[in-house]
């Protein structure tokens, strides 16, 4: 599975990037308005430490400002894939810019038949929002298990980012699920590294060294 982080700060982007563990990241508008700098900036230099796909949103509602601003954004580096709403305009959108060879996520995904609409209009990515499904009292999940069963009935190419990530346990059922990609807060990553048996474990053998390294 492939591991977006889901976030604009570029100290957390250059950390998990230094493990290896990061194959692209995604942003939308509020996590860019959490982060100080131009938004052309903060996204090339994202571009520029991850070299994978980063995923930056538009924010018109009609095709045309779409795709014009997708153009934009594509032209800031190799690496952009252009967030596009899940709307009918959105949709259009996807269909234009699959044309042109802008590659694409599809966002704010919540059913399996807008999944299923941004696969056949040629979304390169699709992103289903787990967190606020649960949020709403839904099991997030199996909207993500719909959706593979429905790309995987068909021969669909578009990846399955699985979305909106509150903890660990949800990046567990992603990767159990098949999901192509799951993207997460830098939060959620680092809980990842952590164990209490692993804590433990470490602190016995270096105290354990502590006793070797007495002997003459
Ligand atoms: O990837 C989508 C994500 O940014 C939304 O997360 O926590 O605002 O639902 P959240």
């Amino acid at each position: 599975m492939k591991i977006f982080l889901d976030t604009a700060h570029i100290e957390h982007i250059r950390t998990a990037a230094e493990c290896g563990c990061v194959d692209g990241v995604t942003t939308n508008p509020t996590l860019i308005s959490r982060e100080e700098g131009q938004f052309e900036d903060i996204v090339r230099e994202i571009c520029e430490i991850v070299q994978g796909p980063v995923s930056a949103e538009v924010v018109s509602t009609d095709a045309d400002g779409m795709v014009e601003e997708a153009k934009k954004l594509a032209d800031i580096h190799e690496c952009v894939v252009v967030k596009i709403p899940m709307l009918l305009e959105g949709v259009k959108a996807l269909h234009r810019l699959k044309e042109l060879g802008i590659k694409t996520n599809c966002t704010l995904v919540f059913s399996a038949n807008q999944a299923l609409l941004a696969a056949k209009a040629g979304a390169t990515f699709v992103s289903p929002f787990i967190g606020r499904l649960d949020d709403a009292g839904h099991v997030g999940m199996d909207l993500v298990r719909e959706v593979l069963a429905i790309y995987e009935n068909y021969g669909f190419e578009t990846e399955v980012i699985v979305a909106s990530v509150r903890h660990p346990l949800h990046v567990v059922e992603a990767g159990v699920s098949g999901a192509h990609i799951t993207t997460m807060p830098y939060a959620v990553f680092e809980k990842m590294f952590k164990h209490p048996f692993t804590d433990v474990g470490l602190e016995r053998f270096l105290a354990d060294w502590e006793k070797v390294k007495g002997r003459s």
